[in-house]
């Protein structure tokens, strides 16, 4: 399947802003205190690789299969590590990192609901509307984890 050269463009940005998230994630990795929330932001890390690579293939003409991943997001149940009253430095540098990722989370899942729409192919289009719901499934457990920890 040949791409034009606004859909290459498109996918190549979308890649960009991927590599992005991939390092972010590794750092907020780094950065995070608690334990859950760093194994939280690995995930999210490896999530993000996996898409993209899934747009590398597009770029080299292939169609990857569509997993339709989409219940991560409802399922995952963090186990709270702060108190939900108490505050520590700890606490607000973790929560930082958490409201900051939804942030960006939005940010990418809105970048691939606008580029759906320069596709011409049903099964690309497709590949990237599941995409979109799994940036949609990252800040669904970002939020559980903010909730948990009383970080809303
Ligand atoms: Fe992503
Ligand atoms: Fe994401």
């Amino acid at each position: 399947m040949a791409l034009n050269e606004k859909e290459k463009t498109t996918i190549k940005d979308l890649q960009t802003q991927e590599q992005t998230c991939i390092k972010k994630y590794k750092k907020y990795g780094q950065d995070a205190k608690d334990p859950v929330l760093k194994e939280l932001f690995s995930t999210l890390e490896r999530n993000e690789q996996k898409h993209y690579d899934t747009l590398g293939q597009i770029l080299e003409g292939k169609v990857p299969e569509c997993d339709c991943n989409d219940c991560e997001g409802k399922e995952y149940e963090p186990e709270a590590t702060y108190d939900v009253m108490s505050k520590s430095d700890d606490k607000e540098s973790d929560a930082f990192l958490a409201t900051d990722s939804i942030g960006s989370e939005k940010l990418v899942s809105g970048e691939y609901n606008t580029n759906v729409f320069n596709f011409a192919d049903t099964a690309i289009r497709k590949i990237l509307a599941d995409i979109q719901i799994e940036e949609q499934n990252h800040a669904e457990m970002l939020y559980k984890y903010k909730t948990v920890n009383g970080m809303a």
